[in-house]
């Protein structure tokens, strides 16, 4: 008897930065590379040895639950610290539906989720990411926004306020502001979000999210869930996203950081415009553009050529006339970009 590879995983598609290049001479723009936010990095971490010898609150620490409940304008009662958005996601699609159901996802999108859903057994009726969102009603919703990779944003009504479940995927939210509680105001029983420290708050590698709900019965399902996935967040992880959360210097660059990416995405978006052979989705948050060559053409390859590299579309089930670039980048390489995007 042969052992084989289930089929779910033998399908899996992961991709990583490394899969597109980018060779000297050319610019990256497949990432975020802005530094990390704060100081608190320069300090070495205080290890709380008596925390690291429990496993901790499966729902996450408490003070960072407290800081997180604030940001979000919710109770604490309300949220759970998970290892990135990742596992806030695959906690949010494992309560809220069984192996075979049905569930709207936007394409292009963040790959994660139909990978996650393909892993779940779920049938992905997709929804165009342009386009409205869909109603929620009997079938799970899942919306991101701002969207990664249009920088496109819906409104909480957007969906519709009563009917079924919907899974807001806010990860590219800023946590500078009040953006966050005034998305939750009136949240229902059915709304879930998912959120990521690793974003515009720059903890990738810290492995730190969270997921809110207002339904105690979908709050006692993902404690149950999360006890046998991960049981809890690293408590070394917490404490760093507590230190740079409450860390007033680290809030100051966020909110400099925030207007400077909406003056690097109005500047690629005049250069895309003032091009004659692509064009762009008219993003309005997020770090994220998404540009389609006008012709037809394979646009990474374009862009490529000319310099500048960003991540093809058919990574976000999006095609290859479409490219993601990331406009968290130093000045210097978004004047460059710019001016090579212009280029006729
Ligand atoms: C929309 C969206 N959701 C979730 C995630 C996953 O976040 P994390 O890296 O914290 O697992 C990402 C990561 O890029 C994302 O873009």
């Amino acid at each position: 008897m042969t052992a084989t590879i289930s089929h779910r995983a033998t399908n899996l598609v992961a991709h990583s930065y490394d899969d597109f290049p980018v060779t000297a001479g050319q610019l990256d723009l497949r990432g975020d590379n802005s530094p990390p936010l704060s100081a608190e990095f320069t300090r070495p971490i205080a290890l709380p040895t008596a925390e690291a010898a429990t496993y901790g609150d499966i729902r996450g620490e408490l003070r960072l639950r407290t800081v997180l409940a604030e940001l979000f304008g919710v109770d604490r009662d309300q949220v759970v610290v998970t290892a990135g958005g990742s596992e806030a996601l695959w906690l949010a699609l494992t309560c809220v539906t069984d192996h075979g159901d049905a569930i709207r996802m936007p394409r292009p999108a963040f790959p994660g989720f139909e990978q996650q859903a393909r892993l779940l057994g779920l049938r992905v009726l997709p929804y165009g990411a342009a386009a409205a969102v869909p109603r929620r009603g009997t079938m799970p919703v899942l919306i991101c926004t701002p969207h990664n990779p249009t920088g496109l944003l819906t409104h909480p009504d957007g969906a519709g306020r009563s009917g079924g479940w919907v899974i807001w995927d806010l990860s590219h939210m800023t946590t500078s502001g009040t953006g966050l509680a005034e998305f939750t105001t009136g949240f229902g029983a059915q709304d879930i979000a998912v959120f990521s420290l690793s974003k515009m708050l720059r903890l990738p590698g810290a492995r730190v999210g969270c997921l809110i709900g207002a339904d105690p019965a979908l709050l006692d399902a993902v404690v149950r869930a999360k006890t046998h996935v991960a049981m809890s967040t690293s408590c070394l992880a917490q404490d760093l996203a507590l230190r740079v959360l409450a860390d007033p210097a680290a809030r100051h660059e966020l909110t400099v950081r925030t207007t400077l990416f909406a003056e690097h995405r109005a500047q690629l978006l005049a250069a895309v415009d003032a091009s004659s052979t692509l064009r762009a989705v008219a993003a309005a948050d997020g770090t994220h553009l998404y540009v389609e060559a006008v012709d037809g053409a394979d646009a990474w390859q374009r862009l490529a050529v000319r310099g500048v590299v960003g991540i093809p579309g058919p990574v976000f089930h999006g095609t290859s006339r479409e490219v993601r670039l990331c406009i968290a980048q130093p000045q210097q390489v978004i004047d460059d970009a710019a001016a090579r995007v212009r280029a006729p």
